[in-house]
């Protein structure tokens, strides 16, 4: 049998005024990533090849997150809010394509997993013309109600419109919807907008479906694949549950998180296997980390690579562009940005590494900085292998050091080091025998002197 071909439709238009937020809705983040960039990934990853999202007038960043995420969607513009079910006919062009199931997403419903969309499906193969989420929440107010007789769906009602028992129905619409490509468009262009608000409601198809003699199910899930977003309280309550859903699947792949409600991921953080995080670890995007690599507590990462075996902070910060390579460490108070540091370098304390190279089993003494901005361009700094940065050196960028070079603390490097030269770039030490009895005792005699003396 082949297996049925399936549109997804994301309803992505309005601006979510109750974010009090200039960005659109849809692109506000949870674990590092949009709300809409979460709901095209779990399409994604249930199977849906051809993807279609609504957006509304004047949301260019919103078409530019779709085309980011999924290169291949189709985007639609509604032009006018007029309703979910005008919303979805805003992709008429791709409904009318036949495919076998439509499924019908809101992109502010970020928490929805691949294999929930794929349950929502299954009726429609075996002859159910629409299926809906359903759930039962903790609070009920504003959701449609979902009325059922038996297992059959028999309509969906709005709060608005829905009469004192009605309201009092705990089952409700998690707004996400398959339909049957078959009837769609014939279901979908009957809807009136006869309700309080005057919208057109995508709910309304379930009724209307009934008196086509067509069948319609609801698929009972939990509160947290259906959580729609309309406030920063939701976005925090949502981000909750990702995070939690994130360090369970990290723990499950053998990650050692020893307190994990601790540590922050992102929907894209990688881990290889027997890697260690500590508490209080901040992942931002794009980070991987592999095998038997240890991220020691308070550390933040964003964009960084830690290779094998290599040890970060406590209290180190990794910028993107970071490379760290196998067996190299990065400790405390250290600040890597822009930076490839080879295999078994070591930087342990108090450093800031930014557009810089540092070879194989370099060591860069504590205090070092690569001064890489002039106050308009960023330069780089090549640190060859093996190469020995004394302590509290600045390594004033373009600037590079040879293979093996030593670097004497406290020096200011500006130019070019060879390969196993030394290179000093400090004021010579001055020592003055006695000064300190000196001016002890002339200050004890009551002088004022003492420095002019000298
Ligand atoms: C909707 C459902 C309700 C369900 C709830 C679940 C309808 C009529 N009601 O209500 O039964 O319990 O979701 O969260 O469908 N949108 C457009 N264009 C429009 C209108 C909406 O793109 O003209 C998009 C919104 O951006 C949003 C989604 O559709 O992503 C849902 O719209 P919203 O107004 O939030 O519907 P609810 O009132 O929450
Ligand atoms: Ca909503």
């Amino acid at each position: 049998m082949t297996p049925r071909s399936c549109l997804a439709i994301v309803l992505a238009a309005g601006e979510g005024t109750r974010m009090r937020s200039a960005r659109p809705k849809v692109l506000h983040a949870i674990a590092g990533q949009s709300l809409l960039a979460h709901v095209l990934a779990a399409v994604a990853k249930a199977g849906v090849r051809t993807t279609a999202a609504v957006i509304g007038p004047g949301q260019d960043a919103v078409a530019a997150e779709v085309a980011r995420v999924c290169p291949g969607a189709a985007v639609f513009l509604q032009q006018e809010r007029r309703g979910t079910a005008h919303a979805v006919l805003a992709a008429k062009a791709a409904i009318a394509q036949q495919p076998d199931d439509i499924l019908v997403v809101y992109g502010d419903t970020p928490l929805i997993r691949p294999a929930t969309l794929q349950r929502l499906r299954a009726p429609l193969a075996d002859g159910a013309a629409i299926a809906v989420l359903g759930f039962r929440p903790a609070d009920p107010a504003g959701y449609g109600r979902l009325i059922m007789s038996g297992d059959d769906l028999v309509a969906i009602r709005e709060e608005a419109d829905a009469s004192a028992s009605e309201r009092k129905i705990d089952f409700c619409n998690g707004g996400i919807m398959a339909l049957s490509g078959a009837s769609a468009l014939a279901i979908l262009e009957r809807i009136a907008n006869h309700n309080r608000k005057g919208e057109f409601y995508l709910t309304d198809a379930v009724e209307i479906a009934r008196s086509m003699a067509l069948r319609c199910v609801a698929i009972e899930v939990e509160e947290d694949d259906v959580r729609g977003i309309n406030t920063k309280s939701q976005l925090a309550e949502a981000e909750a549950v990702a995070q939690q859903r994130l360090r369970e699947a990290a723990l499950e792949a053998g990650v050692t998180l020893i307190a994990p409600e601790t540590v922050h991921l992102c929907a894209d953080t990688k881990f290889g296997r027997d890697v260690v995080v500590e508490p209080y670890v901040v992942f931002g995007e794009k980070v991987t980390v592999e095998d038997g690599a240890v991220i020691h507590s308070f550390s933040h990462l964003v964009g960084a690579h830690v290779g094998k075996g290599a040890s970060v902070g406590p209290f180190a910060r990794l910028r993107p562009g970071t490379q760290l390579g196998d067996s190299s460490h990065i400790g405390n108070f250290v600040e890597v940005k822009a930076a490839l540091i080879e295999a078994g370098a070591k930087a342990n304390h108090l450093s800031y590494i930014g557009d810089a190279t540092v070879g194989a089993n370099a060591n860069i003494g504590a205090g070092t900085i690569t001064c890489n901005y002039d106050g308009t361009d960023k330069h780089r700094t090549a640190i060859g292998k093996d190469a020995f940065i004394g302590s509290n050196s600045a390594l004033v960028a373009p600037v590079e050091i040879g293979d093996g070079a030593y670097i004497a603390s406290g020096s200011v490097i500006t130019a070019n080091v060879p390969a196993n030269a030394l290179a000093l770039a400090r004021a010579r030490q001055v020592v003055k025998e006695g000064w300190a009895t000196r001016l002890r005792s002339l200050k004890s005699l009551g002088k004022k002197k003492a420095h002019s003396r000298d």
